[in-house]
């Protein structure tokens, strides 16, 4: 059978597997798709056993920068994220790599009905998350994109790489107090339960959607702090369909219907 899977550590917790079998099912698609626990301290040589008869893999924590280190080909989206959470087997064994995490952001605020061509965005965070969306996101056109960072220079450092992408600039959290159209929230603070501090000024009530690339059972600490404030909210478990949509599609040349999906995922999440 055609074999599929992705590579973590942890791995245990991945939904992917049941996201693909999904799919699989859905457009009856042929193929195995297993979580695999990848070691630390090799993931190169795992990952290249895997593809003696493996045809693609998803990458996720921790291993997306070595992922992309490995990878012989990269798609240009991949090349800017630096990460890699797609491989794919080419003809004669070579590995392609992709990033299809900006392009689940997109589509999956797209699908919330968020307009992001000439709206202004504040992107939270600078890290491995932010950098593997901006490229898709300066790609639709916003009328402005504000990086704000904790620790200031990581989000001038991404200024500097991807101005050239769009209209970009970086603040501090201190710094921000107007409004905008949409605020993602990209920091990995929502695990923790935590907020980076904002001013509610930021939010217009009614207007104002705010997006967590994280999810949980429970509204994230960030949904919770906007949606009190009246924006509307959703959480990233769109976002990890879509971005899974987008590798069945590289893989398998057919693209899922991921309304259906979500909706299981949500059912069972809570
Ligand atoms: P990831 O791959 O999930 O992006 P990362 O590269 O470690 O993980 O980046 C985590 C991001 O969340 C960073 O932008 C981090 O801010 P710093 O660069 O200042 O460390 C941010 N972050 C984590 N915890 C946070 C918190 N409690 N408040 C605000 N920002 C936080």
């Amino acid at each position: 059978m055609d074999r599929y899977g992705v590579f973590g550590n942890p791995i245990g917790h991945s939904k992917s597997p049941q996201i693909h079998a999904l799919f699989a099912v859905q457009t009856g698609q042929v193929l195995s798709y297993e979580a695999l626990l990848a070691p630390l301290d090799d993931f190169p040589a795992f990952a290249r056993a895997f593809f003696h008869d493996g045809l693609g893999a998803n990458v996720t924590v921790p291993f997306k920068e070595q992922a992309y280190r490995m990878a012989d080909q990269l798609t240009e989206r991949a090349r800017r994220a630096g990460a890699v959470n797609t491989l794919k087997k080419l003809d004669g064994g070579r590995l392609l790599g992709d990033n299809t995490d900006g392009a689940g952001l997109v589509s999956d605020l797209l699908n919330a009905g968020v307009t992001l061509a000439g709206r202004r965005i504040l992107l939270l965070g600078a890290g491995g998350a932010v950098r593997g969306v901006l490229e898709p996101l300066l790609a639709q056109k916003p009328a402005a994109l504000i990086i704000a960072n904790r620790t200031p220079s990581k989000a001038e450092q991404l200024v500097q790489e991807f101005a050239e992408l769009g209209s970009l600039s970086a603040s501090t959290f201190a710094d921000l107090a107007a409004p905008v159209d949409l605020i993602i929230n990209g920091t990995s603070a929502s695990l923790g339960g935590e907020l980076p501090p904002l001013a509610d000024s930021l939010i217009q009530p009614g207007h104002t959607f705010c997006y967590d690339m994280m999810y949980a059972a429970k509204p994230t600490a960030f949904c919770h702090w906007a949606a009190a404030l009246g924006a509307t909210t959703r959480d990233g478990l769109g976002m990890l369909v879509e971005q899974a949509a987008e590798a069945f599609e590289l893989w398998r040349g057919v693209r899922p219907d991921t309304g259906p999906v979500l909706s299981e995922l949500r059912r069972q999440l809570r």
